[in-house]
């Protein structure tokens, strides 16, 4: 890419050293400290170097290089690991009583006051991860304490766990693999929409997922991790839980930030009130909290029973659950046409928000869970954030409790509803089915796709219903007369609209691939497309071989898009895009562009602050970004340039006092103009 004269062998096992050391330190500011420092395309960019390097130099790939982390290799099944030390599990406390309990019989035994290191519990899976001279050489899950199963393929594919550690040094550490909420709910809507069996919550997302034998599933889930513990002090230095967990973020792995130390029990109590309080904040999920004594030698004087420490205790939160009836059961329509039954319940109060609607997810669950009308539930949320039925009170059942019925026509079209292949799911296999392409519309104006302000489901809702929209494209030939004859929209936000809509036709192309809905077609698999073949003519022509040749597009991506542009009417879809005048092309840098941008912002990071008179800040950012550099709100040892205005303040007295270069707004008007392609 880029230079057109082959590489020599040892340019490539140079360059290949250097890409994996920048791509190395790059994801582990993002996975691990959470501090990422360059954009994604910067990343993929220097990524796909190497891919292409290691393609034509194979003996040059290392084992810790990023490439190797896709997954892939398919297992027949688990083999057992013995763990050398055994992999203890904790005695629990569920009051206050019980943590004072814990901290009498603690000094008891020790003969003194002691302090503890209060740490989240981490709601995932345990495993142990062993390294040998820093390279990681093996992952097992718990199993029963002293036998588990080795899951190193799938570990692997997990990004914050590094294949190479900042040290040489042979250690074996325990931690928790867990999926964050946000992974959790993205791929439960994704599943749902497939019309597959959904989680029930993150922890079981997280277990499903390293149970995978095909790694490269694994590798698309977007698991985490935290470790927590050294399962022998070899190599480490630290006389205490606080000092371990700071020695292990030392040596690259990640641990997290939340651990406090307590010294004495009032502290402990204190600190499991704030993280109760919290806990809805966090992205992760946490069960409760795990309280250390914080001192090894004291840890050592009061030893293990057979289960458990007893030094230390897990303190469990009260299930954020409540208790509620069925009152009705809705059946909707999604853009995918699956039909998802919704549990409406009367309203109660769970973790903070007032519920009284759940997803069922589909018929097979609500047999599964034996839900009936009017029963008696418990619910709870999943990922603290999606309310979930967790189990009918079968005690409680009354003479009012009544069978559901599974619709067998569609509510909105009436057409019929069908399983396809293996679904769960029930679909309205219908293409001109209003409850579709209402929902349709909500997700082509949506902020991932065409960004169109001012157009919520209900404003879509009365442009279809008086027949101003059948599809997507009409959108474009609206008038403001036409959107001033809806309810509650005068002349103003007509205009607003209007302007929201005929902007929004300049969009570079993947906002309108990802727009469409194509099955299984997600946002980043548009803008592979978009950048590779241009434009969406070309894409809608494409073979399956052509398209699955691409980086991260799988056969069934491609299948669906060969098979959304088999159809002729989507093709007549394309034509009125074109009329009119909604852009088909790409806009941004392709990566081999980008690799020619001669630029002093090249992969900088860069801060803009005061007043600048050539430019908008907006306009200098996008100048800069489209020259590879990224430009970020606040300054730290990680900023490059800081360009300073007319009054800065003190991002700029920061900046100076961290030692990063400052320029005036005339260096870098000059540096702008002098960078090119
Ligand atoms: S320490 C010998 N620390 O909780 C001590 N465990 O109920 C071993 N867990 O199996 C555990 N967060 O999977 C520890 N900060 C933390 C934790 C934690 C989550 C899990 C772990 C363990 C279970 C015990």
């Amino acid at each position: 890419m880029g230079t057109d004269q082959p590489l020599t062998l040892e340019q490539a096992a140079k360059r290949s050293k250097e890409l994996r050391e920048q791509l190395i330190s790059y994801s582990h500011e993002y996975y691990v400290e959470d501090q990422p420092t360059v954009e994604d395309h910067v990343y993929d960019r220097l990524y796909q170097e190497l891919v292409d390097i290691e393609t034509e130099f194979p003996d040059l790939i290392t084992s810790d290089s990023p490439t190797q982390r896709v997954g892939g290799k398919i297992l027949e099944g688990f083999e057992k690991v013995t763990h050398d030390v055994p992999m203890y599990s904790l005695n629990d406390g569920f009051s206050k009583g019980d943590i004072y309990a814990f901290d009498e019989r603690v000094q008891k035994l020790a003969g003194q006051q002691v302090s503890y290191c209060c740490e989240l519990k981490i709601d995932g899976l345990a495993i142990s991860l062993k390294y040998v001279d820093g390279d990681f050489v093996q992952g097992a899950t718990r199993g029963d304490g002293t036998v588990g199963e080795n899951i190193t393929e799938n570990l692997k594919t997990v990004k914050s766990i590094p294949l190479k550690l900042k040290k040489p040094v042979s250690i074996e550490v325990r931690g928790e693999c867990y999926m964050p909420k946000q992974s959790f709910v993205n791929l439960n809507k994704e599943r749902e929409e497939a019309g597959k069996d959904v989680f029930a919550n993150p922890r079981n997302a997280a277990a499903g997922s390293l149970r995978q034998l095909d790694s490269a599933i694994t590798a698309k889930r977007n698991l985490s991790t935290f470790l927590y513990a050294v399962a022998d002090f070899g190599p480490m230095e630290a006389e205490t839980q606080f000092d371990a967990l700071e020695e292990l973020s030392e040596i690259g792995l990640r641990t997290n930030p939340e651990k406090t130390l307590c010294k004495d029990i009032d502290e402990v109590w204190a600190y499991i009130e704030a993280y109760h309080e919290k806990r809805e904040k966090l992205p992760y999920e946490i069960d409760g909290i795990v309280i250390k004594v914080n001192d090894f030698h004291v840890q050592d004087e009061l030893g293990f029973t057979v289960k458990a420490p007893r030094w230390a205790i897990a303190y469990k939160f009260p299930p954020e659950e409540a208790e509620t009836v069925i009152e009705n059961i809705e059946w909707t329509i999604g853009r995918t046409g699956v039909v998802t039954p919704t549990a409406v319940m009367t309203p109660v109060r769970v973790a903070g928000t007032t519920v009284s609607r759940a997803s069922l997810h589909n018929v097979d669950f609500i047999n599964m869970k034996g839900i009936r009308l009017n029963d008696h539930v418990i619910i709870y949320k999943a990922g603290d954030i999606i309310p979930e039925v967790s189990q009918v009170l079968l005690d409680k059942r009354g003479e009012d409790s009544k069978e559901f019925e599974a619709p067998t026509h569609c509510p909105v079209c009436n057409s019929e509803l069908v399983h396809l292949d293996e679904e769960v799911a029930l679909r309205c296999i219908n293409p001109k089915c209003p409850a579709q392409i209402k929902e349709g519309l909500s997700h082509f104006v949506s902020r991932n796709a065409m960004n169109i302000d001012g157009l919520g489901p209900r404003v879509l809702e009365q442009m279809f219903d008086k027949e101003l929209v059948s599809d997507v494209a009409d959108l474009y030939f609206l008038t403001e007369e036409q959107l001033m004859t809806l309810d509650k929209i005068k002349e103003k936000s007509a205009h607003n609209i209007y302007t929201a809509i005929a902007a929004s036709k300049e969009n570079s192309v993947e906002r309108l691939i990802f727009g469409l809905g194509i099955r299984h077609v997600g946002a980043k698999a548009a803008k592979v497309l978009a950048e590779y073949f241009g434009d969406l003519r070309t894409i809608s022509q494409a073979d399956k071989e052509t398209i699955v040749a691409l980086d991260s597009i799988g056969d069934i991506i491609a299948d669906s898009l060969v098979t959304y542009f088999e159809n002729e009417e989507v093709h007549e879809l394309l034509d009125e895009f074109e009329k009119a005048g909604v852009n088909l092309t790409y806009k941004g840098l392709r990566s081999e562009q980008l690799e020619d941008v001669e630029s002093p912002f090249k992969d900088k990071t860069v801060v803009l602050t005061g007043k600048l008179e050539k430019y908008t800040r907006e306009a200098a950012k996008e100048k800069i970004e489209s020259l590879g550099g990224k430009v970020t709100g606040s300054v730290s040892k990680k900023t490059d340039i800081v360009v300073a205005g007319e009054e800065a303040g003190s991002k700029l007295t920061k900046a100076q006092d961290l030692g990063v270069s400052v320029w005036t707004e005339d260096q870098m008007v000059e540096a702008l103009e002098n960078s090119h392609f």
